[in-house]
């Protein structure tokens, strides 16, 4: 059977993606069960630049097809931040309460319609050989006034979907999942490997 390794240490979305990938006849593994151990610095401008970093790197050392994804929240008000800088925003310590608190109150007296913002997810397939393919996707919504919802994590309980009436931290991991950028783009990847 081949072998497919996914560039994280995240068993969430090492969960979905071989949830996603189940119908090909492919084992994926994550970087621990491939053995391998190395802090890759994402010093990429842009989603794309970074999936492709992580993905690269692990692929030249493991000589296998290597999947690596890089997400963030766009806010269009903010001129795209926290982009891809949203894990370190702040200080890769400081709590989500914090960081979305600091995000409403940037927004303070924003209307409604200028509160656009999206979830964007880039996955780069790095491939033995050197080749590489790259699909963004995107979960478009806007910021809220208040936290909300108990699921899901980091900027989910601030990011509302008007065509659903809440934010990504009140729907279940399967209803987001669908829709979400990372699902929609995991999805996506998957055609350019078959
Ligand atoms: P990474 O791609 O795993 O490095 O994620 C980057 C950061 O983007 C996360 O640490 C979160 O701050 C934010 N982020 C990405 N996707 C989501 C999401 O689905 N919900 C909430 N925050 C997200």
């Amino acid at each position: 059977m081949k072998k497919i390794i996914f560039a994280t240490g995240n068993e969430g979305k090492m969960k979905e993606i071989r949830d996603i990938l189940s119908d090909l006849d492919v084992k994926v593994l994550s970087m621990k069960e491939a053995g391998i151990n190395v802090d890759i610095v994402e010093d990429g401008t842009t989603f794309e630049e970074n999936a492709i970093i992580k993905a690269k790197t692990i692929c030249e050392l493991c000589g296998e097809i290597t999947l690596a994804d890089d997400s963030g929240l766009e806010i269009d008000y903010l001129n795209k931040e926290p982009g891809v800088y949203s894990a370190r925003y702040m200080g890769e310590d400081t709590s989500y309460r914090i960081k979305n608190a600091n995000l409403i109150e940037r927004l303070e007296g924003v209307p409604d319609e200028k509160r656009t913002a999206r979830f964007v997810c880039a996955v780069a397939a790095a491939f033995p050989g050197g080749s590489v393919k790259t699909v963004r996707e995107t979960m478009e919504g806007c910021i809220g006034y208040e936290e909300k919802g108990e699921n899901g994590f980091g900027y989910d309980p601030i990011f509302f979907l008007p065509e659903y009436g809440c934010t990504s931290a009140e729907l279940s991991m399967e209803e987001k999942n669908k829709i979400s950028h990372r699902g929609k783009a995991l999805r996506a990847i998957k055609d350019e490997l078959k």
